[in-house]
């Protein structure tokens, strides 16, 4: 909803990397979930309005990386490595220390996001508010402007996330982000929900069958 691309550090399915950080494989884990996975799912609302009255080069310095291609801030392609020491000539960090990329770059998990879009909240809505977050305008906008609306829109990201060691993965990222992160100010996690992912399956075997229900 934001418009810059999503998934790009995702390990890929069949590789090595994936497979450390997705699959269930502990001896600690019970044997009905070894070939499973944790999801962590997220409802995260979006303001858009807030998003959009942002010039664009701040937009790529909040998430880290370009809108246009999805490359690191400091160029080259989308799937090229991410340089969190790369420097500008006057000697400040490409990526800012509360980039959102930079503050949980390395943390594997797949990540697959989709969009929602409930259109206009009601007034009485949970998360409806009068207020609009804080929030910067390009020069010679009107100190009196309003957001025609807008500001009540409730779209946003359904995050899911597979892993195999949530505390290590999905907390340490949340936590990070929590702290810090510039796109704090511009989304707000309105529901959480975390679930068990049995293996698949083969023909004549039936899902968890290792539960015994
Ligand atoms: C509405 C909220 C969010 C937005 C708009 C957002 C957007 C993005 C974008 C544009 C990227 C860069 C492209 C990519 O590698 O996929 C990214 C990377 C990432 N995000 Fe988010 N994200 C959000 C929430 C979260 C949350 C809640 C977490 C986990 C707690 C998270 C974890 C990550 C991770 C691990 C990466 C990859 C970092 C790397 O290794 O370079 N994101 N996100």
């Amino acid at each position: 909803m934001f418009g810059h691309k999503d998934g790009t550090a995702n390990p890929r399915p069949g590789t090595a990397d994936f497979d450390a950080a997705v699959w269930v494989r502990a001896a600690t884990e019970p044997a009905w979930f070894r070939g499973g996975s944790y999801l962590v799912f997220r409802k995260i609302r979006m303001k858009t309005a807030d998003w959009d009255m942002l010039p664009l080069a701040e937009q790529d310095q909040i998430i880290g990386r370009r809108r246009g291609d999805g490359a690191p801030l400091h160029g080259g392609h989308e799937f090229d490595a991410v340089d969190l020491e790369a420097r500008a000539d006057s000697g400040e960090l490409v990526i800012a220390r509360d980039a959102h990329v930079r503050l949980v770059h390395g943390i594997p998990m797949l990540r697959r996001g989709y969009n929602y879009d409930y259109g206009t909240l009601l007034s009485t809505a949970t998360g409806s508010s009068e207020q609009v977050a804080p929030h910067s305008h390009p020069e010679g906008t009107d100190p009196n402007h309003t957001h025609g609306g807008h500001d009540k829109l409730d779209v946003g990201l359904l995050f899911a996330a597979y892993m195999n060691n949530p505390p290590e993965q999905f907390i340490r990222a949340q936590a990070a982000l929590a702290a810090s992160d510039r796109l704090n100010g511009l989304v707000q996690h309105t529901g959480s929900a975390f679930f068990a992912v049995p293996p698949g399956i083969a023909p004549g075997e039936s899902i968890a069958a290792g539960l015994g229900l």
